[in-house]
């Protein structure tokens, strides 16, 4: 498995996978994030399939994880703590060192794996969610040279 940045011969496979989660992004939404200066999206790849992905907005030296799926195949391997990792190290090294994010409260993979890296929670947006509804648990980290 290789975790790098996104390009765009790597649309199709991320839409693919967002498709199969709860609000993921299509086609043209994943080309607007790999478009855009302020964004900067990753993948996780094995044999040419894309297995995860991952997109942050970025203003200043703030991020948010925008985006965040790992194919149903290969879930609880690490690859998602591979590619946050990998991530987390590349927008620190563009000035990023604070990392934001939202969650469904009733997700407790992505709680667990959020919790697992370091991110604390710092918030909650009542009824953030649509389809189905649900709270959005807010979660923050500070990025450190070495944590
Ligand atoms: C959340 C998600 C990205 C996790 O991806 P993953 O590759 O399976 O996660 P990892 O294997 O890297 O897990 C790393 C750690 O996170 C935690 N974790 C991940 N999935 C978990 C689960 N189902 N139950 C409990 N803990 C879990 C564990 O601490 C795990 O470490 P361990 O396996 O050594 O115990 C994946 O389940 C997914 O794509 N879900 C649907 C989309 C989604 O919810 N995205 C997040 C939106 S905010």
């Amino acid at each position: 498995m290789q975790t790098r940045k996104m390009t765009r011969a790597d649309i199709d496979g991320a839409a693919k996978l967002e498709a199969t989660v709860l609000d993921g992004w299509s086609a043209s939404g994943i080309f607007g994030a790999l478009e855009a200066d302020a964004s900067r999206c990753f993948v996780a790849e094995n044999g040419g399939e894309i297995i995860g992905f991952c997109a942050f907005s970025v203003v200043a030296n703030e991020a948010n994880l925008d985006a965040l799926s790992v194919s149903e195949a290969v879930r609880r391997q690490g690859v998602a703590r591979d590619l946050l990792s990998f991530a987390l190290r590349d927008i620190y090294k563009d000035g990023v060192r604070n990392v934001f994010l939202e969650v469904r409260r009733q997700n407790a993979p992505a709680i667990a794996l959020y919790t697992s890296l370091g991110f604390e929670a710092a918030g909650l947006r009542k009824n953030f969610y649509e389809k189905p509804s649900d709270d959005a648990i807010v979660m923050s980290k500070k990025l450190l040279l070495h944590g």
